[in-house]
């Protein structure tokens, strides 16, 4: 998964180094807020330090999971048969040095000369990427929360269960890969690194989807692209910096990501088809709170504002920007017809206008806030051992 878009990056601010408790300016999507992020006390090892939404839950009127019930056929024959069997699915090894051939230690050397040549922002972005994947843990239990599709027992047979872990399965390499290649690469701080991705899955993530597979597959729709879009665009990076077996890399990630952005688009059009006017409002619904990005809880316990400084950075790089969030919402619009849906309710109505005239908006506040972002600090980042990097 990916990144958090930045809609009015306050970017022109000089950011100190960070420490812990500095007050910089957080420009988040998280905004009505619960608590505030707590010191950690020996008592307590561990307490996630960021803030999330007042938590709303189970907000799917309870008839509606009959729906879902109601599809599993459908999703067995229209869903099941995106997943790609295991027997013909790459594998991180396919990609990295063998371990066991004697041409190991060459193949290494290799790898690390290629990497020389890319620059310290480039593994900012990849880092980023790389940890967003590794909070895997996080996003299967988000799947695993919605009413009337959720994973009863671990090992159960109905076609969302068996999609939730075979999907889980299939992402899993991603993280895999970029963590076992990133390792090679001599590059980056794997101990801040890991760290990072500890603190992240202590703290989970906070969608605002309530339980409901509306919600939460409109999300996944929309992030699945997403990543699509972040790893083809390091794919096409690590290409123009002559590094051809890392665009590779990133292009076969990016292929999954396609596939699963399929699935989940595909069960968002039979909800619009089944109940046209209950999928507009959880479309709109999504949108107005602004799809958070799947790390954005993100910690190094260094940077206060460590997402949103890695954001900066894809953003400045064009890995994943504020436009591409409005090119995703666009392309969502025409994917499901929602122009052309008809015979909604006043409701209905009202919020399929908001929604088809929504990416315009953010394109126009995307480029005032570009204009604002012109005098971009330069700030250290813990995964590159603290040097810095222009946001
Ligand atoms: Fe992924
Ligand atoms: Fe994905």
């Amino acid at each position: 998964m990916a990144l958090r878009v930045t809609l009015a990056p306050e970017m022109a601010l000089c950011f100190p180094p960070p420490k812990r408790n500095t007050k910089s300016p957080r420009v988040s999507m998280t905004s009505t807020i619960n608590s505030s992020p707590k010191d950690e006390s020996p008592k307590k090892p561990f307490s996630p330090r960021r803030e999330v939404h007042l938590q709303v839950t189970h907000s799917m009127p309870p008839h509606k999971v009959e729906i879902f019930k109601s599809l599993e056929e459908w999703a067995e024959n229209n869903i099941l048969v995106l997943l790609k069997p295991v027997e013909n699915s790459w594998q991180p090894q396919d990609f990295l040095p063998d371990s066991q051939s004697e041409g190991f230690y060459e193949e290494v050397k290799e790898l690390r000369e290629r990497s020389r040549e890319i620059p310290d922002d480039y593994y900012v972005c990849l880092v980023g990427d790389m940890i967003t994947e590794e909070a895997l843990p996080t996003y299967q239990t988000m799947l695993n929360t919605l009413d009337g599709v959720r994973d009863e027992t671990g090992a159960s047979l109905t076609s969302w269960a068996i999609w939730t872990r075979a999907w889980t399965a299939e992402e899993n390499r991603h993280g895999d890969l970029l963590n076992k290649y990133l390792y090679l690469t001599g590059r980056v701080d794997m101990k801040q690194i890991e760290k990072t991705i500890q603190y992240l899955i202590g703290s989970g993530m906070d969608p605002r989807t309530e339980n409901s597979p509306y919600l939460c597959f409109i999300y996944t729709s929309f992030q699945e692209r997403a990543t699509f879009i972040s790893h083809g665009n390091t794919g096409r990076l690590a290409k123009d910096h002559g590094d051809l077996k890392l665009a590779q890399i990133c292009g076969t990630i990016a292929a999954d990501e396609k596939r699963h952005e399929t699935a989940y688009t595909k069960i968002v059009e039979k909800l619009f088809e089944i109940d046209p006017d209950g999928t507009m409002i959880a479309f709109a619904d999504m949108m107005k709170k602004k799809i958070s990005m799947p790390a954005h809880l993100m910690d190094d316990g260094h940077d206060d504002n460590l997402f949103e400084h890695f954001s900066a950075v894809a953003q400045r790089l064009r890995v994943y920007t504020a436009k591409d969030y409005a090119d995703i919402l666009d392309f969502l619009v025409r994917r499901w017809n929602v122009e052309k849906l008809t015979g909604l309710s006043g409701e209905g109505n009202r919020v399929q206008d908001f929604v088809c005239t929504l990416a315009t908006r953010i394109r126009r506040l995307e480029e005032r806030a570009q204009e604002r972002a012109k005098r971009a600090p330069c700030i250290p980042f813990s995964w590159i051992y603290g040097r810095d990097v222009q946001l």
